[in-house]
This record gives C-alpha cells, sequence and structure tokens, in this order.
C-alpha cells in the first residue's frame, strides 16, 4: 500500500520528540483502554476554496482551535473506529478498512462535511500505523485507530463550515471490557432513545454518543454494562446497544439482527454475520422485539445473545435488566457459537488462520519484526 491516493499524500515528518523505547514498552505492557497514545497523528486540511491539503504523518500535540470553531458549538464532527494486529511474523495487518472508509464517506455527507477520498482515508491509516509500529502491541492486545473529521471554521451561524480537518490519533488497547468474560448485562432503555428515523443512528458522529450517555448513566445505577437501545417511536423493537450491534442466536439454528437504517451498520456484525455459515446458522436481519427477546429466553427459542464491535470484538450477554424486571439468556452463561465465533474472527483479524475472503489488508512495514524487540 502506498501512502498517496488521488492527490492527497500522507508524508512522514518524525516527532522530535519520540517515546523512549522503556516507557512505550512499559505502556504497551498494560495499555487498558482509550487512555494511551502513539506518538504521531495522520493529518489533513480541508477549505472549500483549496479541498484537501496539508496532509501528512507528524507528532500528536494538542490542536489549537478557535473558541468560535463550529465542531465546539454545532457538533460538526464524525469518527471512525478501527485496529491494526500484530500478525505471527511481525508484519502489522487492518481488518477491512475499506468499510470503515465508506462509512466514513456516509458520515460525511451526513453530517455536512467534506468527504475524504476513500483511498486517502486508507492510505492515512496505513501510513500511522507505520510510523508507529512499535506501537502495535502483541495480541490480545491491538492498536486502536481513531479517525475523525472536526469543523474548525471559526464562524457562530448555523452552516456547514467551510474549513474542516481530518485526524487519526492511534491507541495500543487491551480488552475493552476486561475482567467481564463471564459475560454483560444489558439495560434495556425503554425512555431514552438514541436514533430515530430519518436522524443520524447511522452516521458515526460524536452527537450520537453525547445523546447516548445519560441511558448510559441509568444503566450503569442499575449495575449494567451497557445500554440496549429501543425504537425512538414504539420503545418495543430492539435496536443497538451504546457502542455495539446486537445478535441472538435461536433454536432453530439462526443467527437473528435487527435490521440497517436508524442503527450502525457495523464491520463486526457484517463480518459475523458472513461467517455465520461456517458456524451452521443462517443469518437474518429482521426486527425484534423486547417481548420477543424476554419471551425467548423464557422459553429457550432464544439460546444465546451476543454484542459486536471493533472495540468489543464479540462479548456475550447473559442478562438483561429494564424497569420490568431481569431476565437471564440461557443458562446465564456465554453460549457455544457466541465463543466459537469470536475465536473465528479473532484468529482472522490476528492472522492465525488462512483469510479466503481477503479481510487482512497488510500495512506493509518495510521490515516486519524490526519493530518489536
Ligand atoms: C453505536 C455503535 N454500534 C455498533 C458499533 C460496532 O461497529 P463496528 O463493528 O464497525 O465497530 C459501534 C462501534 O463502532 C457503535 O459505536
Amino acid at each position: 500500500m502506498t501512502s498517496s491516493a488521488v492527490g492527497v499524500e500522507f508524508p512522514h515528518r518524525p516527532t522530535p520528540h519520540p517515546t523512549p523505547a522503556g516507557q512505550r514498552d512499559a505502556l504497551l505492557a498494560d495499555p487498558g483502554f482509550g487512555r494511551v497514545f502513539s506518538d504521531h497523528v495522520a493529518t489533513a486540511t480541508w477549505s472549500a476554496g483549496r479541498g484537501w491539503h496539508d496532509a501528512g504523518v507528524r507528532a500528536s500535540e494538542p490542536l489549537s482551535l478557535h473558541p468560535a470553531a463550529a465542531v465546539l458549538h454545532y457538533a460538526q464532527e464524525i469518527f471512525e473506529g478501527l485496529k491494526a494486529y500484530r500478525q505471527p511474523d511481525g508484519s502489522v495487518a487492518l481488518f477491512r478498512p475499506a468499510l470503515n472508509a465508506a462509512r466514513f464517506t456516509h458520515s460525511a455527507r451526513r453530517l455536512a462535511l467534506p468527504p475524504l477520498p476513500e483511498e486517502a482515508f486508507v492510505d492515512a491509516v496505513a501510513a500511522l500505523v507505520r510510523a508507529d509500529a512499535a506501537w502495535v502491541p502483541e495480541p490480545p492486545a491491538s492498536l486502536y485507530l481513531r479517525p475523525f473529521t472536526v469543523a474548525t471554521e471559526a464562524f457562530l451561524g448555523v452552516r456547514p463550515a467551510e474549513e474542516a480537518r481530518f485526524l487519526v490519533t492511534a491507541s495500543p488497547a487491551g480488552p475493552l471490557f476486561a475482567g467481564r468474560d463471564a459475560g454483560l448485562t444489558l439495560w434495556i432503555s425503554d425512555e431514552l432513545s438514541r436514533a430515530a428515523p430519518g436522524g443520524t443512528g447511522d452516521a458515526k458522529c460524536g452527537g450520537n454518543y453525547a445523546a447516548g450517555l445519560a441511558a448510559q448513566a441509568v444503566a450503569r445505577a442499575h449495575d449494567c454494562d451497557q445500554v440496549l437501545f429501543l425504537d425512538a417511536r414504539e420503545h418495543r423493537w430492539l435496536e443497538e446497544s451504546g457502542t455495539m450491534n446486537v445478535l441472538l442466536v435461536t433454536a432453530d439454528g439462526e443467527l437473528v439482527t435487527p435490521p440497517l437504517g436508524t442503527i450502525l451498520d457495523g464491520v463486526t456484525r457484517r463480518s459475523v454475520l458472513e461467517l455465520a455459515p461456517d458456524h451452521g446458522l443462517t443469518p437474518v436481519e429482521r426486527a425484534v422485539s423486547v417481548d420477543e427477546l424476554r419471551s425467548g429466553c423464557a422459553d429457550g427459542s432464544i439460546t444465546e445473545v451476543f454484542a459486536t464491535g471493533t472495540a468489543a470484538v464479540i462479548s456475550p450477554i447473559v442478562a438483561f435488566r429494564a424497569a420490568s424486571g431481569e431476565f437471564a439468556v440461557g443458562a446465564g452463561t456465554p453460549g457455544p457459537h457466541t465463543l466459537a465465533l469470536r475465536t473465528d474472527l479473532l484468529d482472522i483479524q490476528f492472522g492465525r488462520v488462512p483469510d479466503p475472503r481477503g479481510w487482512r489488508v497488510p500495512v506493509g512495514l518495510d521490515s516486519p519484526s524490526s519493530d518489536i524487540t
């Protein structure tokens, strides 16, 4: 992979102050999630007059924004999340980054931000991973990549900004739900909604997450790990969790998940639906009501539930709690299909099995293992 695409190039200007190797290795030994950041960012600037320009991989440092920058007032912002995985031979691969690039374009259009050419998106991510290859941890940890575009124009008024900045920051990360291998409990939010038809639910924009925080606080207050959002119109149909898609396994061998529309088109969701037949499961996208979820868990017609996401991978859901009461899924322990799909997906991502679908995209390190001493 090159670091140039359709006129947007990402040359690397190394930071003069890289983190000393000893300090970096200590951070990589136990990175947690979302707290440690690598030495560089990829970046590009956009203005209505010049289009995309001033792109490159540079030192990661605080941004300077005017107090009137549009993103600070009107939340004109989009982002993505994907990971770089250390492979057994020391090389590094991304997982289906073209899907993130396409979703980023979709989000940009919905938020009236300038779309970055999709090849440039993938090139920016790969160029950053090459620059910070030493920050890619050993499995089971990985390098979480966060591309985003913010409206930077200093202007108080509600219209699409005429200046924006694209950045990718990288964060070595361990499991999102560390210590929760026994499975998650979700709070069914039957009052607060995340998305409505015609809204931004299928875009990945910061505003969606801000709108979900109050529901997440309610979930925490009920000792739950995350929220399960329902549709905004009837508060009856399953949508998704705060940062994950939700899938059910039925006793008759279906893998059922709510249809796209007001939910995020998750890369992991898609991948798991494509892997389902290898696991003897028929993928089905259809509406599922809370009543069906509750009765199916009670009568055994729903045997497993799990959530998917780049950060969460595949996380078993073993119980639900709601204002109307609590119920368990199956025996209240992670199910066999959930665990097998999880192993399958992680094996593909970390290069432990062949990749006939071509989901792994190598970032092309000059010398694969030279950075991991
Ligand atoms: C709201 C929401 N749903 C679903 C997902 C899962 O998407 P993916 O599998 O692409 O990470 C995410 C995470 O990005 C998310 O934030």
